[in-house]
């Protein structure tokens, strides 16, 4: 049987939302990516002008603040839609001063509760496919199928740099590869939900190959 809840974790830019976008789109599923929720409260502190290391205030904003998650509305490279309080901030989750922080904030417990309980709402719904750091370790403990998308630093680096390079933004590969790194290190080492792989996650490292073998490795799994 089709598994109906597809968790996918990994490290920052292992391919996760190609992955999950293209799962979602071939099994007719709803992709919901979790990480953006992360990115919109980072984004919303920043832009109240909130120090991101103000944990109460942070989190008091993350449980007040509904943000918004959609299948995308445009074929501007999106994969979804974000948006608070009525404004589309999807770009904005996007900008290396929000990537910078959105580390240390979603390190913080009140901020994982608030939106953890979000995205185990809409997971237990099933026909999802769900994307993150904790998805098979904490929201969804109990999915059918648990992906867990690795890759080496350098690799996943690269791959970034040339997705900013398609969009015509600035890139530079070395300030790529030593944001990856400090990501990783901020969400596998932090007390509540670290990045890990769960015990019952099936691991497949992408090293080795590019986004229609990882596509059709995975697609396996669930038939
Ligand atoms: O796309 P990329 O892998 O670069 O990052 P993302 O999935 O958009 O996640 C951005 C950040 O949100 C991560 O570095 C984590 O700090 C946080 N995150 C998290 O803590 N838990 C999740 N389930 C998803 C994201």
């Amino acid at each position: 049987m089709t598994p109906s809840i597809i968790a996918i974790d990994g490290p920052a830019a292992s391919g996760k939302s190609t992955l999950g976008l293209r799962l979602a789109g071939a099994l007719g599923y709803l992709f919901f990516d979790t990480g953006v929720m992360y990115r919109a409260v980072t984004w919303l502190a920043l832009q109240r002008g909130l120090d991101p290391r103000d944990e109460d205030a942070v989190t008091s904003l993350a449980e007040k603040t509904p943000i918004e998650v959609a299948p995308a509305s445009t074929s501007d490279g999106r994969a979804c839609d974000v948006s608070v309080e009525g404004q589309d901030i999807t770009w904005e989750t996007r900008l290396p001063h929000v990537e910078a922080n959105v580390s240390v904030v979603s390190a913080y417990r009140g901020v994982r509760r608030a939106l953890s309980d979000q995205q185990r709402r809409i997971g237990l719904r099933g026909k999802v496919v769900m994307v993150g750091r904790d998805i098979g370790t904490v929201v969804l403990p109990d999915a059918d199928l648990k992906i867990y998308l690795d890759a080496s630093a350098e690799q996943r680096a690269t791959r970034r740099y040339h997705e900013l390079l398609l969009r015509g933004a600035n890139a530079d590969y070395a300030e790529i590869l030593a944001k990856v790194v400090e990501r990783d290190r901020i969400d596998s080492t932090r007390d509540v939900a670290p990045l890990k792989a769960a015990d019952d996650a099936i691991v497949i490292d992408s090293d080795a190959l590019n986004a229609d073998e990882v596509f059709k490795q995975a697609l396996a799994l669930c038939q």
